[in-house]
């Protein structure tokens, strides 16, 4: 008797193998709906920028090398974490907005390189420099998705959202930044921190006004670990540097925002009980990259390095000799490395999130444990 039962569950094994790669129907998510900056944007600016902003390098490789063989607007050398939950729950890369005449059906992808959590006006008000100039923060992303929506709901009644996978973030990295590179110290966007968390917050409750069920929402990466707040807040100071060579001040900002978030979250999730909201993390796997790289298959004495750039160690980032430019070169083996241009990771990384993302432990509840 013990063959047949061995046969019957190594075929139900391959019956589930089989639903998780080959995809369709397992899944109770038909659509993935996203909303974010360059962690997340699949084409949106590439496709902005022409004509109004010459000479992007994300246009150009060794950007998209590794996967697509060609530049695709995703910032980084393949695919982003929301590429791998999409084929993790046998959907199709979503389509940026922008990319007219796509089939929007099974996924959008509203996230644009560069998109700040407050709008492009009040940040050029506090004589902050934003780059891109364009409006393509949270807010100008919720336009476009109330414009989408009758075509998206195109006859679905009101539960017209109930089986998507809205994706929102991560979202603030943009303003700290703008900051940074403004010459503002930390201390002076630290005053930000509720005000850029609040304009996420009010996001997600538009969201669950119009419809969503699920809801994953990103913190924000240690942006003192990135090579270029590394070269340009620069300090013969050790003591501004953690255990892992990141800028201290940086992080504590970031935590500090990660933190006002997860309040956020519970309260959202206290007020919308029927709304499912997942907290998903850039920041602890982050950290556990530089902690234990081996785990991950990446090289650690480069970890703080970027692949694609320029200058030598400590950083190999230069601002004038950006990622994309004919001169500038990538690593030899992306696979092994962590930060790809600077401010972005690369696909080993993404892949490594999006692992944490849909099995855990950097996403509360994971995203496989609902999608069933
Ligand atoms: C859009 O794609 C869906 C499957 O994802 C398909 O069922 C539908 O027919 C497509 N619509 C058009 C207009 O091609
Ligand atoms: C931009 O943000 C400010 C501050 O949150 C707000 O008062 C203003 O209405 C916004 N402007 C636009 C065009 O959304
Ligand atoms: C921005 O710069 C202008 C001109 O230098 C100055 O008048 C204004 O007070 C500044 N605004 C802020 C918020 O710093
Ligand atoms: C951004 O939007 C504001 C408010 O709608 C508008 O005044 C401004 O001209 C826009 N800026 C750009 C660069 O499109
Ligand atoms: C910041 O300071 C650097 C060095 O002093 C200067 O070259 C750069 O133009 C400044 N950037 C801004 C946006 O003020
Ligand atoms: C890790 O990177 C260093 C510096 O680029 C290189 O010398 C070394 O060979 C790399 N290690 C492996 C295992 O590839």
């Amino acid at each position: 008797m013990r063959t047949p039962h061995g046969a019957l569950l190594l075929l139900f094994i391959v019956a589930c193998l089989r639903g998780a790669y080959s995809g369709g129907g397992w899944s109770r998510f038909t659509s993935i709906i996203s909303f974010g900056d360059s962690y997340a944007d699949t084409g949106n600016l590439i496709m902005w920028a022409d004509p109004v902003l010459p000479g992007l390098l994300l246009k150009n490789l060794p950007y998209g090398e590794t996967f697509f063989g060609h530049p695709t607007g995703r910032a980084t050398d393949g695919r982003l974490v929301l590429d791998f939950i999409a084929e993790a729950l046998g959907l199709p890369s979503m389509p940026p907005y922008l990319a007219r005449g796509s089939n929007f059906s099974a996924g959008v992808n509203f996230a644009v390189v560069g998109a700040p959590a407050l709008n492009l006006t009040y940040l050029q008000g506090l004589n902050l420099t934003v780059n891109p100039p364009i409006n393509s923060s949270l807010h100008d992303q919720l336009v476009w998705f109330q414009k989408l929506k009758p075509s998206l709901c195109n006859g679905q009644g009101t539960d017209c959202f109930g089986s998507s996978l809205f994706v929102m973030g991560e979202f603030g990295g943009n303003d700290y930044i703008s900051f940074l590179l403004s010459n503002r110290t930390v201390e002076q966007a630290r005053p930000y921190v509720p005000q850029i968390v609040d304009s996420i917050s009010r996001g997600l409750e538009r969201l669950v006004q119009h419809g969503a069920k699920y809801i994953v929402v990103a913190d924000i990466f240690p942006i003192g670990c990135l090579p270029a707040a590394l070269t340009k807040l620069a300090s013969p100071n050790k003591v501004e540097y953690d255990r892992h060579g990141c800028l201290k001040s940086v992080n504590r900002l970031g935590r500090y925002h990660n933190s006002l978030l997860r309040q956020q979250i519970k309260m959202l999730r206290y007020k919308y009980p029927h709304t499912k909201i997942i907290a998903a993390e850039y920041y602890k796997p982050f950290l556990a990259f530089l902690d234990m790289p081996g785990d991950f298959g990446l090289n650690s004495s480069t970890t703080l390095l970027t692949c694609c750039g320029a200058g030598g160690p400590p950083y190999n980032y230069d601002f004038n000799a950006g990622c994309g430019l004919p001169d500038v070169k990538a690593c030899a083996d992306t696979s092994q490395a962590l930060q790809w241009d600077g401010f972005h990771l690369t696909e080993s990384a993404y892949r490594a999130i999006a692992d944490g993302w849909l099995h855990g432990p950097y996403a509360d509840p994971p995203i496989l444990h609902i999608a069933r």
